[in-house]
């Protein structure tokens, strides 16, 4: 998976620099929402991956939002957690099921989320090919650190 960095589109800006809940976001507009995991193993980090926290691999989750009503595919998400030894406070995201990772991290009081980071993101699990607009993020924990990616599958206007 490849990132392109470049500033967000205006019809995706909103929900690129978003600092709620996407996921109680795309409810209000899509309504309930299914969390499709893809894959939850260990594996490579991204360039951006390695960058951001200087480890070349980690636990990966990869998972589909779609909305439950018809199926559509909404939101493309990615979680990094290098180093899963037995103190790391990340742990516990590796056993959330079929939750919305992203609504749990909001209920975390010590989570402290780093620069938004938007662009184009290609060769995306079950997306290949076409790229797509959205954003990554380190988050941290009693000093230590994971990414989350969320890249955008619906387009033009929803907001
Ligand atoms: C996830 O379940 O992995 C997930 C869900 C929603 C997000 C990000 C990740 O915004």
């Amino acid at each position: 998976m490849n990132w392109q960095p470049a500033p967000p589109p205006p019809e995706l800006s909103e929900w690129i620099q978003a600092e709620d809940s996407l996921t109680q976001r795309l409810r209000r507009y899509f309504g309930e929402v299914a969390v499709e995991i893809l894959r939850e193993t260990p594996a490579c980090a991204t360039d951006y991956e390695r960058s951001a926290t200087g480890t070349t691999t980690g636990w990966v989750r990869e998972v589909i939002l779609r909305a439950q009503t018809n199926g559509q595919p909404l939101l493309w998400a990615r979680t990094f957690i290098p180093a899963l030894d037995k103190d790391n406070p990340w742990v516990p995201l590796t056993k959330i099921g079929a939750k919305p990772l992203g609504e749990v991290l909001f209920t975390l009081q010590d989570a402290h989320r780093g620069p938004i980071y938007s662009g184009q993101f290609r060769g995306l699990k079950n997306f290949r090919g076409t790229p797509y607009w959205g954003r990554w993020r380190s988050w941290r924990r009693q000093g230590y650190m994971m990414i989350l990616t969320e890249v955008f599958l619906f387009h033009g206007r929803s907001t």
